[in-house]
């Protein structure tokens, strides 16, 4: 997020506007926290996880009197066009502003990577990588003492981060929203990866997979006969969503962040600005918040033939 502020901020310097910051997101909106920014302002952020601007949920901003209330302090503060960068909500909230004939531009934030119209979000790498150094430490232990473990990741109802850190942390199975699974299945899998002779058993499962992580660490725990595999459980929580961003992040932060301001400077409103296949394309709002990006199925397909 900092590396997109920093970047929506230099761009627009560069291009003569003014950049006012809006300080916790809608919650701030509506109490008309604005903070002016300059090139200084934004200085030394890029390698800092989180946001210097912070952030809020703010059911109120869900609401048409939230929203024209929110309109009414960005034209009371001379704010010309608005930003967004967030996920699904917060793009829901853009929208609302748009159909009240107020310029906006949609940057994509969110660790769950559920959003069509671009490839990637902002933040869904740092975390996978967050994701992935987990596994590698609780693999150790796992092959140390012979166990199972039960992996929960982040991802609300999405099972992108949970696939590919599965697939890149050499999961023996991957548990997603999408694709609901028979415990049965699982346990099969646990027995046999014992019969082959692995020390270990990981099995990655999205916070919204069912059965969810904790379901299956007891579902493992009450039939050890099956793997001999002794179950523990680690959720990973809150901590893929902070720590210092990846390179690959701050660069796709730094180039959505300008993408969007030179949106702004065409004068071409009511759209998300995404990287897909490399360069920024820019889609509809509406068209974003319409649709739920599906994992890929091949992925899906490979986390199984890899983990034999
Ligand atoms: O949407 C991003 C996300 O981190 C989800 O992966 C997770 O389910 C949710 O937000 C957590 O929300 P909160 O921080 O409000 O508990």
């Amino acid at each position: 997020m900092n590396a997109c502020v920093r970047a929506v901020v230099r761009e627009g310097l560069d291009e003569g506007f003014e950049v006012v910051g809006v300080r916790r997101a809608y919650a701030g909106l509506l109490d008309g926290d604005f903070q002016p920014l300059n090139a200084r302002s934004v200085g030394g952020i890029l390698r800092h996880g989180g946001t210097i601007l912070q952030s809020a949920r703010c059911d109120e901003f869900k609401t048409p009197e939230g929203v024209r209330r929110g309109l009414e302090h960005l034209q009371a503060e001379g704010i010309e066009a608005l930003v967004v960068i967030g996920g699904d909500g917060s793009l829901r909230g853009a929208q609302d502003l748009h159909k009240l004939d107020y310029p906006v531009i949609g940057v994509p934030g969110t660790i769950d990577n559920d959003l069509v119209g671009t490839d990637e979000a902002i933040g869904v790498d740092t975390a996978l990588n967050t994701a992935l150094g987990a596994i590698d430490r609780l693999k150790d232990t796992a092959s140390a003492l012979g166990r199972a473990f039960v992996v929960e990741v982040m991802g609300r109802n999405c099972g992108y981060l949970a696939l590919m850190a599965g697939i890149a942390g050499g999961a023996e199975v991957v548990l997603v929203p999408e694709v609901p699974i028979d415990g049965e299945r699982v346990l099969d899998e646990l027995g046999r990866t014992h019969r082959r002779g692995k020390p270990h058993f990981i099995a990655v499962v999205a916070e919204g997979a069912t059965p969810n992580g904790r379901e299956l660490a007891e579902l493992i725990e009450s039939s050890t006969e099956r793997g001999n595999f002794e179950a523990r459980l680690t959720i990973l929580g809150h901590v893929q969503r902070g720590g210092s961003p990846t390179a690959r992040d701050r660069l796709l932060a730094s180039r959505l962040g300008s993408a969007a301001v030179k949106r702004i400077k065409e004068g071409i409103f009511g759209e998300m600005a995404g990287l897909v296949a490399g360069k920024i394309e820019y889609t509809a709002i509406a068209d974003v918040i319409s649709q739920r990006r599906q994992i890929d199925k091949e992925f899906y397909e490979l986390s199984w033939v890899l983990a034999m």
